[in-house]
Order: C-alpha cells, then sequence, then structure tokens
C-alpha cells in the first residue's frame, strides 16, 4: 500500500502587524470586546504590492528545506485559495513558475476556510494512487483585501499568511484519512457576493467584501466541528483520549474551545495561533501546524486531528501521524 506522509512544513506571515489597539483607532471597536469574543489580539497584513504566491513561496521555500528536497522533486501543486493572485492563471501555475519548475500538475482548490484541508484530501489521493511522489500543499490567504475596514463585525476578524506542507509518498501513514464536504445552501450567511460572472462593479464596491451573519456562523461551526470529528475517529476505530493534538482551523477562541471540549482535549493538546493571526482561512491550519512542528510541541510519530470549516459551507477533516 502507497500512503503519503508530511516531510515538511513551513509558513510565512507578512511583517506588518495590527493589533487590536491599531484597529481601535480605525474603527469603534475595543481591545476588550475582541479579545472576549474572539480571543485574537493581533493580526499580519500584507504590504501594498504583496501577493498571495509572495507569502506561499516564503512558506513553501521552509517547508522544502524541511523535507530536505529541491523544487525539482514536487510533481503536484495544490494552493487552497479565495484570495488568488490573479483571477487566472491560478495561483499554483504563478507558483510553479517561480520555483523555477514546469510540467506537474499545478492548480488550485476553491474551498474557503476549508481549502487546505481539500487541498490535503486531493493531494492525498494522488499519492495513494501512485500519481505523484511529492505533493506541495498549500493554505494561503491576503484576506485584507477583501475586508472592509469600515465594517467593525468582520474586519476584526481576519489576517493574512501561508502555510505549505510537502506531502511525500511512504510504505506506512502518515495520513491515516481525511473527510471533506459541503453544503451549499448556507451560501449567504458567509459570503463575498462580488464576482466575475455576475459582473464586476464598483457601484457595488461592498459587495467585493466579506460579508456575514456571525451568530448563525458560529454555531452552524460548532455542530458541523463535532459532527466531523465524530466520522473521523469512528472511521479509523480511534479513541478520542488517544489523540495528541487537535490543529483546528483558527477563527475564533470559543468555536475552537467548545469543540476542544466535545473532544476531551485540555486546551494544552489544541495548538491555538488566532490570538496571533487571526483568521488565515485556508491558511491557518498549516501555519497553525508548522508553529507548533517548529516549537517543539508536535513531534514525529504522534496523532493529530485537523478540521476544518468555512464558506459554502464547506467542512473537512485529517487524521495523521505526524
Ligand atoms: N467591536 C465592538 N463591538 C462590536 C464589534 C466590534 N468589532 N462587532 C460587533 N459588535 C457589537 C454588535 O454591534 C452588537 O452590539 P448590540 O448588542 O448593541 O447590537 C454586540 O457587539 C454583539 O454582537 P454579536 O454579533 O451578537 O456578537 P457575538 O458574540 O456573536 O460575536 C462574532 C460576533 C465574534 C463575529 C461571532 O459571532 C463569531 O465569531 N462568529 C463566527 C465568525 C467566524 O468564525 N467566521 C468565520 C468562520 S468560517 C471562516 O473562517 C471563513
Amino acid at each position: 500500500m502507497i500512503y503519503s506522509r508530511i516531510a515538511g512544513t513551513g509558513s510565512y506571515l507578512p511583517e506588518k502587524v495590527l493589533t487590536n489597539k491599531d484597529l481601535e483607532t480605525m474603527m469603534d471597536t475595543d481591545d476588550a470586546w475582541i479579545r472576549e469574543r474572539t480571543g485574537i489580539k493581533r493580526r499580519h497584513i500584507a504590504a501594498d504590492g504583496e501577493t498571495t504566491s509572495d507569502l506561499a513561496l516564503a512558506a513553501t521555500s521552509r517547508a522544502l528545506e524541511m523535507a530536505e528536497l529541491d523544487a525539482d522533486d514536487i510533481d503536484l501543486i495544490v494552493v487552497g485559495t479565495t484570495t488568488p493572485d490573479k483571477v487566472f492563471p491560478s495561483t499554483a501555475c504563478i507558483i510553479q513558475r517561480r520555483l523555477g519548475i514546469s510540467g506537474c500538475a499545478a492548480f488550485d482548490v476553491q474551498a474557503a476556510c476549508s481549502g487546505f484541508v481539500y487541498g490535503l484530501d486531493v493531494a492525498d489521493r494522488y499519492i495513494r494512487t501512485g500519481a505523484a511522489k511529492h505533493a506541495l500543499v498549500i493554505g494561503a490567504e491576503t484576506l485584507s483585501r477583501i475586508t472592509n475596514w469600515e465594517d467593525r463585525t468582520t474586519a476584526v476578524l481576519f489576517g493574512d499568511g501561508a502555510g505549505a506542507v510537502i506531502l511525500q509518498a511512504t510504505d506506512e501513514p502518515g495520513i491515516i484519512s481525511t473527510h471533506i464536504h459541503a453544503d451549499g445552501k448556507y451560501e449567504d450567511l458567509l459570503e463575498v457576493p462580488q464576482g466575475i460572472s455576475n459582473g464586476y462593479d464598483v457601484l457595488r464596491a461592498q459587495e467585493a467584501y466579506i460579508q456575514m451573519n456571525g451568530n448563525a456562523v458560529f454555531r452552524r461551526a460548532v455542530a458541523t466541528l463535532d459532527s466531523i470529528a465524530r466520522e473521523t475517529l469512528e472511521k479509523n476505530n480511534v479513541d478520542k483520549h488517544d489523540l495528541d493534538w487537535f490543529v483546528p482551523h483558527q477563527a475564533n477562541l470559543r468555536i475552537i474551545s467548545a469543540a476542544a471540549r466535545k473532544l476531551d482535549m485540555p486546551m494544552e493538546r489544541v495548538i491555538v495561533t488566532v490570538d496571533e493571526h487571526a483568521n488565515t482561512s485556508s491558511a491557518s491550519i498549516p501555519l497553525a501546524l508548522d508553529t507548533a512542528v517548529r516549537d517543539g510541541r508536535i513531534k514525529r510519530g504522534e496523532l493529530l486531528l485537523f478540521e476544518a470549516f468555512g464558506a459554502g459551507f464547506t467542512w473537512g477533516s485529517a487524521l495523521l501521524r505526524f
């Protein structure tokens, strides 16, 4: 049997940091409200001209270095992003060019905050079928570009960043299973309404930004993360107490704590970066993973659960031995 394993992780955050105090000078909000409702203290914001592929490329070179591989070794590139550099070509193709390689398949996956887990699911299947040996899977976002800085109900929640992993073919897992789902009927609860085929119109500029029904998204996220955790553990006959680390999508500390409680995971076993990074959508899981791998918390051989939830709605999970 062929399986995939994570051979290396990498991440990158833009230099500019925007604290809650900074936001107080920009809109009618306050640090205490943001911390209490979301757990967020600060977020990183891409510089003018800094693109999603810039962030992704920096994360990729760190992941390649950890995996002790060269760009030439990559034979599949999958990028989860909702903030691509261009309408086309895909950000994956831009990254491929910037890595100085060609020929391998390269494409983006658009699953909002679940983009990285969707990408992992796809790449794992390519490797299991023998179609790829070394897959680069990225979650990268410049959400600040689709944030309405005049809307305090959303502006305080998001940040920019990128995370990457190199998946490598191996004869024992590695990735034990991935699970991805979607339910399109919740489109209106979390969206950027402006698109291409519905006609770009400068007079509808407000529609080019994230719009969200926060309360409804919150409730749905908590319920869905519970069900995907149960599905994943039951499928693999794994007891929740056997998990070493829970690496959830970083949207809101209250959502993360609720999911951890249901898993009976003490918060010391949950990787939390939402305080420092805010919600970086598809980048949040690989950013959290890389943070905890590099600071020595997550070690080789440990059992990890990833869980994501995002616009669509989309959701997914991965159970893996690191
Ligand atoms: N600063 C100060 N006050 C604020 C702010 C702010 N930034 N934003 C809203 N308020 C006010 C509201 O106007 C409201 O005031 P009112 O009572 O006078 O009307 C009050 O605070 C409470 O607002 P609620 O929306 O009820 O606050 P809630 O406790 O639900 O928290 C939040 C809002 C943080 C957005 C929460 O609903 C949430 O986290 N939802 C999930 C969001 C999320 O995770 N989205 C992304 C998930 S998927 C993905 O990552 C794409």
